[in-house]
C-alpha cells in the first residue's frame, strides 16, 4: 500500500514565516515527510488576492521556499513547488468554480471576516473564490484520478482506493476542506469518480500559538504588534527581549490555566513544542523559581532553534541559481501529477 498522499500550501505574504506558522503548522510539514508522500506549495496565487506588490511577491516567494527547506523540508523526498509554475491550479480551479454554488461560496466566513477588513465592495472576486482555487490546489494531488485516456472516453484502471489523501489543517480552514470534499464529490457524481475526498488531518503536535503581548488573540503576521510576535529570521537579540518582555499575570507559579494565566500557559505551550518535555513536567521544573528563569530558559529554546534556520535560510538565498534549479525540479514533479490529472478532468468534463 503506498504512503498517504498529503498536499498543503502556504502563503508568500511576509519577509518571514512567524513561530505560530512553525509551531501551528511548517514543523508538521516536515515531520509528515517520514510516513507521507508529501506536495508542499508556496501559494503565490492566493497572494494577489488582495493588492500586493510584485517585487515584494517575487521576493516573498522565494524567501518563504529558502525557510520551508532551511526548517527542513527535503526536495528529494517531497514535492516543494511555487504554486503559479504548475498552471493547472489555476485551470482546475476554473473547472470547480463552475460547479460551485453562488450561495455556497457566499457562506466562507473566512472570506466574511478578510471582505469586512477590507470594507467589502473594495474586496476583490479573486478573494471571494479563493477556497475553489484551494480545493484545486488539492484536487490536482488526488491520488490516482482514474486512467482515462484523453479523447478516447477510455476507462483503463479504476481507482484501487489504497492511497489516502490528507490535508493539514487548523480550525480555520476546516470550512474550505469540506468544501473541497463536497465538490470532489459533485465532480465524481456528474462525471465520473475521479478524486478522492480529501481527509482534514490535524498533525501530532501542532500547537495554537498566542500573541506575546495579547495573550488572547493568535499571533498572527496581519494582527500583532511587533513586540507580539517572533519572527523566524529574526536576530537572537531581539527574540531574547521579547520572550523576556512577554506578558504574563501578576502571580509567580509557572503553571498552566488558559483562562487566567494565559500568558504563561502559551510560554509553557511554546517551551514543550520545542523541548518536548510535557506541560507536567516543565510545571514541576520551574515550581518556585519564578517566571525569569523559565523565561530565560525559553529564550535559549527559541534562539536555539531558529537560529541555525535563519543561518541556512541567508545560505539558500545566496545562491539564486541553485534554490531556482530546486524549484524548478519540484514544479516539474508537480506538473507531471497535474497534468495527469488534468488529462482525465479535461477529458470527462467534454474539452
Ligand atoms: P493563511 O492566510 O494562509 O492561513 P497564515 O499566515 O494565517 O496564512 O497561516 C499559515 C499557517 O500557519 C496556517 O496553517 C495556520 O493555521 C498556521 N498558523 C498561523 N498562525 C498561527 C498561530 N498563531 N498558531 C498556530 N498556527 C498558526
Ligand atoms: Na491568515
Amino acid at each position: 500500500v503506498a504512503a498517504p498522499r498529503v498536499l498543503s500550501g502556504i502563503q508568500p505574504t511576509a519577509d518571514s514565516f512567524h513561530l505560530g506558522n512553525y509551531l501551528g503548522a511548517l514543523r508538521q510539514w516536515v515531520a509528515l515527510q517520514e510516513t507521507h508522500d508529501a506536495f508542499y506549495c508556496v501559494v503565490d496565487l492566493h497572494a494577489i488576492t488582495v493588492e500586493h506588490d510584485p517585487a515584494a511577491l517575487r521576493r516573498r516567494t522565494r524567501v518563504s521556499a529558502a525557510q520551508l527547506l532551511a526548517m527542513g523540508v527535503d526536495p528529494d523526498r517531497s514535492t516543494l513547488f511555487v504554486q503559479s509554475q504548475v498552471p493547472e491550479h489555476a485551470e482546475l480551479a476554473w473547472v470547480l468554480s463552475c460547479l460551485t454554488g453562488f450561495g455556497e461560496a457566499s457562506r466562507m466566513t473566512q472570506f466574511k471576516d478578510k471582505a469586512a477588513k477590507q470594507g467589502a465592495s473594495a474586496a476583490s472576486v479573486g478573494l471571494f473564490t479563493y477556497p475553489i482555487l484551494q480545493a484545486a490546489d488539492i484536487l490536482l494531488y488526488s491520488p490516482e484520478p482514474g486512467a482515462a485516456k484523453p479523447g478516447t472516453g477510455e476507462r483503463t484502471g479504476e481507482r484501487t482506493g489504497e492511497q489516502a489523501f490528507h490535508v493539514p489543517v487548523g480550525e480555520d480552514q476546516r470550512q474550505h476542506v469540506e468544501l473541497t470534499r463536497d465538490l470532489a464529490g459533485r465532480f465524481n457524481h456528474r462525471f465520473g469518480t475521479t478524486f478522492v475526498e480529501p481527509e482534514a488531518y490535524i498533525p501530532r503536535g501542532a500547537a495554537k500559538i498566542t500573541d506575546l503581548q495579547d495573550p488572547t488573540s493568535k499571533m498572527s503576521k496581519s494582527a500583532s504588534s511587533p513586540q507580539g510576535i517572533i519572527d523566524v529570521l529574526e536576530e537572537p537579540g531581539p527574540m531574547r527581549k521579547k520572550i523576556m518582555r512577554a506578558v504574563t499575570d501578576t502571580g509567580t507559579e509557572v503553571r498552566f490555566d488558559e483562562e487566567n494565566k494565559a500568558g504563561v500557559s502559551n510560554l509553557l505551550r511554546i517551551h514543550s513544542a520545542l523541548s518536548g518535555d510535557t506541560v507536567a513536567d516543565l510545571e514541576a521544573r520551574y515550581a518556585g523559581s519564578g517566571y525569569g528563569q523559565f523565561k530565560k530558559d525559553l529564550a535559549e529554546l527559541v534562539t536555539g532553534t531558529f537560529t541555525p534556520i535563519r543561518e541556512r535560510t541567508l545560505k539558500l538565498l545566496d545562491d539564486e541559481d541553485a534554490l531556482d534549479r530546486i524549484l524548478a525540479h519540484g514544479a516539474a514533479r508537480a506538473g507531471e501529477v497535474a497534468a495527469r490529472t488534468m488529462d482525465v478532468v479535461r477529458d470527462r468534463v467534454g474539452f
